[in-house]
């Protein structure tokens, strides 16, 4: 094979994952949330405080990183245009789903493991006000 075909047979190839962007990512982000969340579910059972913080923390770090993933323009099947009509509102609830993320962190880390269960509750509303006003 000549090697500009050879070339453009690899770039062909390549491309799928450099156009990996902001929906792609975000959605995988959100995947691992719900992942997270039934982690979190079991390992109260478990009585794995350690885990349940660190599952906790990580949905609170992507809480933190969602809006930069929704660039003006990113419409997707599931991301309703209201978003970048109330931007501000977006943020803020990803910031509500933030502080209930980091409360079953510092619940965890303080075993306190009666009250995880009511804090889990309250992530889960965060999340779903979320997409109840966002998510199509
Ligand atoms: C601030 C808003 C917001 C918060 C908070 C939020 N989500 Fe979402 N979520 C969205 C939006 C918008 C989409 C659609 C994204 C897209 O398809 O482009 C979505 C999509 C999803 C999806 C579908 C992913 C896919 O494409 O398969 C799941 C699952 C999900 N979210 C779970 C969660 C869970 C669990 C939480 C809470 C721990 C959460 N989300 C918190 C806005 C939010």
């Amino acid at each position: 094979m000549r090697l500009p075909a050879l070339f453009f047979l690899l770039v062909v190839f390549l491309m799928p994952a450099a156009q990996a962007g902001p929906i792609e990512e975000r959605q995988a982000n959100f995947k691992a949330n719900n992942q997270a969340m039934r982690a979190i579910a079991s390992l109260i059972g478990a009585g794995d405080m350690a885990g349940i913080a660190q599952n906790a923390r990580q949905i609170a770090s992507w809480a933190d990183e969602m809006a930069a993933y929704f660039p003006a323009g990113s419409d997707s099947r599931g991301a309703s245009p209201a978003i970048w009509q109330n931007f501000d509102d977006f943020k803020d609830k990803a910031a509500a789903n933030k502080a209930a993320a980091l409360r079953i962190a510092e619940l965890a880390e303080a075993g306190q493991k009666a009250e995880i269960g009511g804090a889990l509750q309250a992530l889960g509303g965060s999340c779903k006000s979320c997409h109840f006003a966002y998510k199509n």
